[in-house]
């Protein structure tokens, strides 16, 4: 009998990527812990990307969902659908724009792929602006404003996009530069392109990047590149497929570290709000998102299960005020990660807020990207019962630390010792 490893070699894709040299099947969890087929426990750093964003298992989901799917499963849009309604509701008032609509899909990708054709057609252009670094989902469209050429396959698109400097601090021509004078940099580079630019729909852009490795640019660069935009009537478009729900710690929204000149025209989210169930979706101005002048549906955006789970997980995360528990324990684990790596030459940078830590490596001598490190550090992580990611650009040498927001102080204390060994034993 193969094994499972083998099997999926064989029938899935080559570029599928998995993690470990001995792939890992995940076969239940519980609160921020997961086991494998072979029995072993581990404590959950990512979440399966970020997704699992309240806990596994979490009784009120699965309570939520099993009621639901004892009820009805699917309808589609053509119907009226509470949940959806009711979960619409919640985000539009959370979002922070005025008069928002919500547009619900089931993945960030389709999230992305909507706000682009919203914006494409609202200012009547294909030029979209994006950030080195970033990613935006899988799709044609959405690999076309990918700025990382490890997750953009091709260089055919339908938009044309031009990337522009400012998410990046550790490398590029603005390294090295104080927070001000990064920002002014960045700011003249925006200017600079947009005055050779024809008509430009929108700017979009993770407030953190994710699988750009957790790096984010100074506070208020995205208000201050907002003056700029406002200028040329370009749209701003927030990923918070990432960063939204609270990740973050200081802010329900990672656009809010950069809020002085208002709230992004729309912005994006997936990923954790159906903690594990297929959920994305756009909030944009009504005018924005009333722009289309053709029919739309989605037979499964919004279904009828994947809300439930939505209205369930969010109440949850409100009411337990998850938001300052990723920002009080973030804070404690970032301490205790900075301090498991002050003894390790390859570690360049420790970086992040909330329950979203990065750790950079880099060979001490040469300076260049380790990515070699950053797969023996998950690796040994692994072997010592702790999940975390990596994540990076040019080369994959960030560590990803990304934890149920539920996070626990004792939990936190453990990962952090689990993660010390780990960088110690490279
Ligand atoms: C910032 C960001 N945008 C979009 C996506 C795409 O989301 P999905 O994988 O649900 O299509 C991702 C996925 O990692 C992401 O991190």
């Amino acid at each position: 009998m193969k094994s499972l490893h083998a099997r999926h070699r064989a029938v899935l894709p080559d570029w599928l990527a998995l993690y470990y040299d001995e792939p890992i099947e995940i076969t239940h969890g519980e609160g921020r812990h997961v086991w494998d087929a072979e029995g072993r426990r581990y404590l959950d750093f990512f979440g399966g990307i970020l997704t699992t964003m309240t806990a596994h298992a979490l009784p009120e989901v699965t309570k939520a969902v099993a009621e639901q799917a004892g009820r009805i499963v699917h309808s589609s849009t053509l119907y009226l659908n509470r949940p959806m309604v009711e979960l619409a509701e919640r985000i539009a008032t959370l979002s922070g724009i005025p008069d928002a609509r919500v547009f619900f899909t089931t993945s960030g990708t389709e999230a992305n792929e909507t706000a682009l054709l919203l914006a494409t057609a609202y200012r009547r252009s294909h030029q979209i602006l994006a950030m080195r670094n970033s990613y935006h989902g899988r799709s044609f469209s959405t690999v076309g404003v990918t700025g990382n050429r490890a997750w953009s396959p091709t260089g055919l698109s339908p938009l044309q996009t031009l990337y522009v400097h400012g998410a990046v601090r550790t490398r590029g021509p603005f390294a090295g530069l104080t927070d001000e004078r990064f920002t002014e940099a960045a700011v003249a580079d925006l200017e600079d392109l947009l005055g050779h630019t024809h008509r430009t729909a929108a700017l979009i852009a993770e407030p953190v990047q994710g699988v750009g490795g957790f790096t984010s640019p100074p506070d208020g660069l995205y208000a201050a590149f907002r003056r700029v935009l406002d200028r040329h009537g370009v749209l701003w478009i927030s990923d918070e497929v990432q960063t939204g729900w609270g990740r973050t710690g200081d802010h329900f929204w990672g656009w809010q570290a950069h809020d002085q000149a208002g709230p992004p025209d729309m912005l994006t989210f997936a990923k954790g709000i159906g903690n594990g169930m297929s959920i994305g979706g756009v909030v944009a101005r009504a005018e924005i998102m009333n722009c289309l002048d053709a029919n739309s549906i989605s037979t499964f955006g919004g279904s009828p299960v994947t809300m439930a789970a939505g209205l369930a997980n969010l109440g949850y995360l409100l009411d337990h005020d998850l938001q300052g528990n990723a920002r009080r324990v973030g804070g404690l684990l970032i301490e205790r990660v900075r301090a498991a790596a002050a003894g390790v030459d390859a570690v360049r940078e420790v970086r992040g807020r909330g329950l979203m830590i990065g750790i950079e490596l880099a060979d001490p001598d040469t300076g260049r990207a380790a990515p070699e490190a950053a797969s023996a550090v998950l690796e040994a992580a692994r072997a010592g019962g702790l999940l975390i990611g990596k994540g990076g650009g040019h080369d994959t040498s960030a560590l990803r630390v990304a934890p149920p927001l539920s996070l626990t102080v004792a939990e936190a204390e453990e990962g952090a010792e689990i993660l010390e060994q780990a960088l110690r034993s490279i």
